[in-house]
């Protein structure tokens, strides 16, 4: 049987997103912890806006990119509660590449401090609030967690599939 591959776009976006977000979540829980004021922390803050962005941009082109050319139907073999559980995490995922940086990004806007794009000023339209930046600053602790089981979840899916030597549904994301 031949195997429905995703597109080799889809494949390199997928992979490259899933090293920098794994990254972004390990510097995330590091930096936060980094004593206040110090230059590690600013480092690690702006570096983090940084990637956390290009993900962003990352994650509109590989939505402009699904709709363009649409993911391979899952094989017959998946049943249907598996195919519909699949479906379900990949468009929750979609949706936490956006809100994990949109809740990150408002938070900074709120901290006094403009936020740069690889050393790039953006328009600063927030202001200094110490309420809103903890409140979007938690939100973005809380959208990390439910990133985090959702990674779980997806991977917990192909470890699954592979068990059950399906290495198809691995095939189909690999290069
Ligand atoms: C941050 C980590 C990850 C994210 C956000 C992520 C996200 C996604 C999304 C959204 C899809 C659906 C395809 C699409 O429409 O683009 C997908 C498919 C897939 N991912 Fe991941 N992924 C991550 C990590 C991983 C890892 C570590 C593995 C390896 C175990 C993996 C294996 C796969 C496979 C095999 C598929 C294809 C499933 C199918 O046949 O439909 N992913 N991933
Ligand atoms: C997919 C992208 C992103 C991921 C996966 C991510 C992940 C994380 C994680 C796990 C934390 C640690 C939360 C904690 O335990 O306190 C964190 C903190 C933080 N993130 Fe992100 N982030 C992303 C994008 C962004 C963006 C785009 C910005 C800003 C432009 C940003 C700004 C921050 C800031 C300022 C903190 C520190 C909050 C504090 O403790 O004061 N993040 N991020």
């Amino acid at each position: 049987m031949e195997i429905q591959r995703y597109s080799s776009t889809a494949i390199i976006i997928h992979w490259v997103m899933a090293i920098m977000i794994i990254a972004m979540i390990c510097m995330g829980i590091y930096m936060a912890d980094l004593p206040k004021g110090s230059d590690e922390r600013s480092w690690f803050f702006s570096l983090h806006k940084s990637i956390g962005l290009t993900l962003a941009l990352l994650a509109i082109s590989r939505l402009a990119w699904r709709m363009i050319s649409p993911p391979p139907m899952l094989p017959s073999i998946v049943s249907i509660t598996h195919q519909k559980m699949a479906k379900a995490t990949h468009h929750l995922l979609y949706l936490m590449m956006f809100i994990q940086p949109v809740t990150g990004y408002i938070s900074s806007s709120f901290s006094g401090y403009k936020t740069k794009f690889w050393g790039v000023p953006l328009p600063h339209w927030g202001w200094k609030n110490p309420e809103l930046n903890e409140l979007f600053t938690e939100m973005h602790e809380i959208s990390a967690i439910c990133l985090v089981i959702l990674i779980v979840l997806h991977i917990g899916g192909v470890a699954y599939h592979l068990h059950r030597k399906e290495t198809e549904i691995f095939k189909r994301m690999w290069f």
